[in-house]
């Protein structure tokens, strides 16, 4: 798509469908910028020096975290981490509040995930820092989904995904990510194939153009160029939505055998954590289609992309320096 006027300067990064092909490109191609910088010694440019971050956490996290927090140091920002647990929401501090608090000690970016589907546009509409929604319940979790895009290309070499074939295999219902990756991929002209349990399948999908439902998994991983492994979420989980983990993994599950199906170039992703033997298999995991801990590295790149282009637009950038 080459160079670009775009600019996502004072944007709040909420979910991927406020953004256009173009500007997920710009991100994308931000973010292969920024992954040198990760590979050098000395992992610090002043991008963003003179800029404060909060990461504010409602729900645990270990990958979005802590690649938010390194994302602003490699760029020079100051980065303060709060979680529910340790802050004064422990107290009952409304979210309202707490977002007025980071407001006034004059933060320029709010990292956010919430258990709640919309608190952080909801935090969009009451303070001035940027917004960069990090997970809100099971309705979006963009970076994760710009991460998944970027390993694609980076993987398969082309910024060009039309017509890539992308399985996202498992607990739809209950995934944020699975809903930014059909946004983000579709928006990059890939075919988005689904399989897991009906019981785990929204009903709106089906009417959805661009998306290909399997009845079998086995269907799905045949006709994949990329497989997305989601995990259950057996902490959102409603009883009775499968049988048990050990019929999940019998009949869902992405193993050795079950790989055999796929084409020989499959790539094999997972947002993580993961539920090893039970969506997926330790070999699987670890084997040479495996691109999970690839995957972990590129949130670092694409969360300094994100960063730097909401906070500066990116032109001042001294990712070079
Ligand atoms: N993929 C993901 O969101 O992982 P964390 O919950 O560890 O941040």
């Amino acid at each position: 798509m080459g160079k670009t006027n775009i600019s996502l300067r004072g944007k709040n990064i909420l979910a991927l469908e406020d953004f256009s092909p173009e500007e997920i490109q710009l991100v994308l191609d931000t973010a292969k910028e920024m992954k040198n910088i990760i590979h050098r010694d000395i992992k610090k440019v002043p991008a963003l020096r003179g800029k404060s971050i909060v990461t504010l956490f409602y729900e645990p996290s270990t990958r979005t975290r802590s690649s938010f927090e390194l994302a602003g140091k490699y760029l020079g920002a100051d980065v303060i981490n709060i979680t529910a647990g340790t802050s004064s929401i422990v107290k009952g501090e409304s979210l309202r509040d707490t977002l007025y608090t980071m407001e006034a000690m004059g933060v320029d970016a709010i990292v956010m995930r919430h258990k709640a589907e919309g608190a952080p546009e909801y935090a969009s509409k009451v303070v001035s820092p940027v917004i960069i929604n990090a997970g809100d319940g099971a309705h979006a979790h963009p970076s994760q989904g710009l991460l998944n895009l970027f390993t694609i290309q980076q993987y398969k070499n082309t910024t060009d995904l039309k017509g890539m074939k992308y399985a996202i295999l498992g607990d739809i219902t209950h995934s944020r990510v699975a809903r930014s990756d059909i946004q983000g991929m579709r928006k990059m002209g890939m075919e988005v194939h689904l399989a897991g349990p009906k019981t785990l399948m929204p009903r709106f999908l089906f009417e959805e153009p661009g998306i290909v439902i399997h009845d079998r998994i086995e269907e799905a991983i045949e006709a994949a160029d990329v497989i997305n492994v989601l995990r259950i979420q057996l902490e959102r989980q409603k009883s009775g939505l499968f049988p048990s983990p050990r019929e999940y993994a019998r009949i869902f599950g992405v193993n050795d055998e079950r790989l055999k199906l796929a084409k020989d170039d499959v790539l094999i992703m997972h947002p993580g954590p993961m539920n090893k033997g039970l969506e997926i298999s330790p070999y699987v995991a670890y084997g040479d289609h495996s691109a999970i801990q690839e995957q972990v590295q590129n949130g670092v790149a694409v969360r300094m992309a994100l960063l730097t282009l909401a906070l500066t637009g990116g032109k001042d950038s001294e990712a070079d320096s």
